[in-house]
């Protein structure tokens, strides 16, 4: 197949990219690099640098004769979306919906899109499955909600083939460590340049951290499996910022301090999601568990 990855210079579109050429897929990129990193594109990918939202980038899907289409471009820094929300607006909504009316003109077969379980809002129940209330509490869940619905609309009233993935907390290899999310990446920094980071709050907030290689996974499972509909994507486990550390100092072999903040408004205690119905249907399981991914992602960390 001919693969789009949008996204691909980031943390988690490069790793799909990659995956879908160990598959023997043929893979371009398209990225601006806002937030990507050149060196993250995959040998074997040929790369465009353009925005989504731009003209270029509608006329390359319309004349690349892609198969399959993968969206992982988007505007992903919460504080940033409250600060300026039409400009998350303007990536995240108006970027998405170009892409897939882009795609679904050019007859492209199938389109995975990113999403996130912070459509969800708050939690008010554990885990979540796809039936949980979509009650998003800041701009940057409002637009990939609003992502969502456009990609339902696309599949609904023009019969477009789109599988939409909702990620919990995704961590691994080449995650920026200077984004705001991302504890895992940003402590990791912290602790190798002997640096003290902070915790907000006491540390026992819980999260589902899922690792960036089974991500990669399950966009290859969405696209054989050419999925139609919402998923969560996650491990089912959660996992506190106390246990992070503390799994952190274990594998760097050294107790690194931290410091304690106030904690952040609305920052929920706990989050947790399911992935029963993904895996009902493509038989896709998490592998990697926390330990071994902290592992994986510290010497990552070390020697890049
Ligand atoms: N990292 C997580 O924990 C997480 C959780 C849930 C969902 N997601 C979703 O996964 C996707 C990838 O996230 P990531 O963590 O890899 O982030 P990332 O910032 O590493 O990757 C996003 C990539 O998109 C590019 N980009 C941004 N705006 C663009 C534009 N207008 N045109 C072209 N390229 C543009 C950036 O340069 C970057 O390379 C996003 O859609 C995000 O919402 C991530």
């Amino acid at each position: 197949m001919k693969i789009l990855v949008t996204g691909g210079a980031g943390f988690i579109g490069s790793h799909v990219a990659e995956a879908y050429l160990r598959q023997g897929h043929t893979v371009d990129i398209v990225d601006n690099l806002s937030m990507g990193y050149i060196e993250n594109i995959p040998e074997g990918a040929t790369f465009y640098n353009m925005d989504i939202t731009s003209d270029a980038c509608t006329d390359l899907i319309m004349s690349g004769g892609y198969d399959a289409i993968n969206h992982h471009a988007a505007h992903m820094e919460l504080r940033v979306s409250v600060e300026k929300p039409v400009h998350d607006a303007g990536i995240n909504i108006l970027g998405s919906l170009r892409i897939f009316e882009a795609a679904r003109k050019s007859g492209v077969q199938h389109v995975i899109a990113a999403s996130t379980t912070a459509v969800l809002g708050e939690f008010v129940h554990l885990p979540a499955d796809e039936t949980h209330p979509v009650q998003p509490i800041a701009p940057y869940g409002v637009s990939k909600r609003a992502m969502e619905i456009y990609a339902e609309y696309e599949r609904i009233v023009h019969g477009l083939s789109i599988t939409i993935l909702r990620y919990t907390n995704v961590y691994g290899p080449r995650q920026n460590p200077h984004g705001e999310s991302g504890v895992i990446a940003i402590f990791l920094e912290k602790f190798l340049k002997n640096e003290v980071p902070t915790i907000h709050g006491d540390g026992s907030q819980e999260r589902d951290y899922i690792h960036v290689d089974d991500i990669a996974r399950a966009n290859v499972a969405a696209l054989d499996h050419k999925l139609q509909g919402t998923f969560h994507i996650c491990r089912n486990g959660a996992a506190s910022v106390l246990q992070v550390v503390q799994a952190l100092r274990k594998t760097l072999g050294q107790d690194y301090p931290v410091h304690f903040g106030p904690a952040k408004a609305g920052d929920p205690a706990q989050t947790r999601g399911t992935h029963q119905l993904f895996t009902s249907q493509t038989g896709w399981q998490p592998e990697i568990e926390l330990e071994a991914g902290i592992f994986s992602t510290a010497a990552w960390f070390t020697y890049r």
